[in-house]
């Protein structure tokens, strides 16, 4: 028997299997995951700031190369995530849109200077350690195209954790100052990272949704602490240390502990009141305007394709 609707989602999701943009599925399904697809794509392209900041200054041919490939990577993972997010309807515009007049969300991240070069090394070990912890497992998201791109996205994120970890490394074992840099660019990065995972799961409206949803699969707190784990080893490796002397295993839960974070910071950072949420839109506002030649070639040029068809 053919199940329909609510019913054929119900049986999908039971054996855990795959909802395609073309399957009915509930429109607060479809809601949120245009909410945390696009969000996760304007996270990619406003991502690219901070380290292109870099791009001009870096030490030599070879970082240099290296950091404009993983800046191209992040907005090939912004191209595909917001592909994925169209397959639900919502148009490139729409979210661009949204975007361009501050009314989206993007990670919080990507809000803090990246004021050394060590911060290539915190961002690329840190930053994208934190987001390989959290897109793993949105490999399995329930929603077809978002886990697919997932998938892609996880390979070069590896190749993204690994260059900033060799900075770190190549500046601890190098001379005082720059073993100071990198210990301070740890420093600075460590607590706004551990708050890319989303407030504690005691504040997380969307949490037990998703998760009943199979789009998220572990709570906040429970891949932050993951992620502490990954960063404790690590750190050991590296000669540095964490910025957290609360950082510990605790044995009965089996979870890394971690020292308190501060929520109200991450509150204003999401209110648009971080230290470069202004910055940042601004020069996603001038990259909008001074590439809208491309948009009307690219335009132009498919009516000439479509023109010559027909003709
Ligand atoms: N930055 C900005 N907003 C955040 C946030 C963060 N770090 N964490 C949570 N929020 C927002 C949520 O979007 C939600 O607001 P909304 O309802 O208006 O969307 C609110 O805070 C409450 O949080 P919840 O925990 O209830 O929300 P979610 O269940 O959506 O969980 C999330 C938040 C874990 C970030 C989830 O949305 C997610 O997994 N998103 C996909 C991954 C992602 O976006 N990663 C961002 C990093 S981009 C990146 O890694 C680039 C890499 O190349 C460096």
């Amino acid at each position: 028997v053919q199940l329909a609707g609510q019913e054929h989602f119900d049986a999908v999701l039971a054996k855990d299997s795959r909802v395609e943009p073309k399957d009915w599925m509930p429109d607060a399904y479809r809601r949120s995951l245009v909410r945390q697809i696009s969000q996760h794509a304007h996270s990619e392209i406003i991502g690219m700031q901070p380290e292109a900041n870099w791009i001009t200054r870096a030490p030599s041919l070879k970082r240099k190369s290296i950091l404009m490939a993983k800046v191209q990577d992040e907005a090939g993972h912004g191209l595909y995530l917001y592909s994925a997010a169209e397959t639900l309807g919502t148009t490139r515009d729409e979210m661009m849109d949204a975007l361009v007049a501050g009314k989206a969300r993007y990670s919080s991240i990507f809000n803090y200077p990246t004021v050394t070069w060590a911060d290539m090394g915190a961002i690329g070990w840190m930053v994208d350690g934190a987001a390989i912890c959290n897109q793993v497992p949105l490999c399995r998201a329930s929603y077809g195209p978002y886990g697919r791109a997932m998938v892609r996205v996880c390979k070069e994120e590896s190749f993204h954790q690994r260059q900033g970890f060799e900075i770190l490394l190549e500046l601890a074992n190098g001379t005082a100052e720059q073993r100071a840099m990198a210990q301070d660019a740890v420093n600075r990065w460590y607590a706004p990272s551990l708050m890319m995972f989303g407030p504690p799961d005691d504040d997380s409206p969307n949490s037990k949704q998703s998760m009943a949803w199979n789009i998220k699969r572990f709570s906040n707190d429970e891949l932050r602490s993951r992620f502490v784990g990954m960063l404790v080893e690590q750190v050991k490796v590296l000669g540095l240390t964490l910025p957290d002397d609360q950082v510990r295993f605790n044995e009965e839960s089996k979870t890394w502990e971690h020292g308190p974070l501060d929520w109200d910071e991450f509150k204003e950072v999401l209110a648009g009141r971080g230290p470069c949420n202004a910055q940042r839109l601004e020069r996603r506002r001038t990259a909008h305007e001074e590439g809208a030649w491309v948009r009307e070639a690219a335009v132009a040029y498919h009516q000439k394709q479509q023109d010559k068809q027909k003709a």
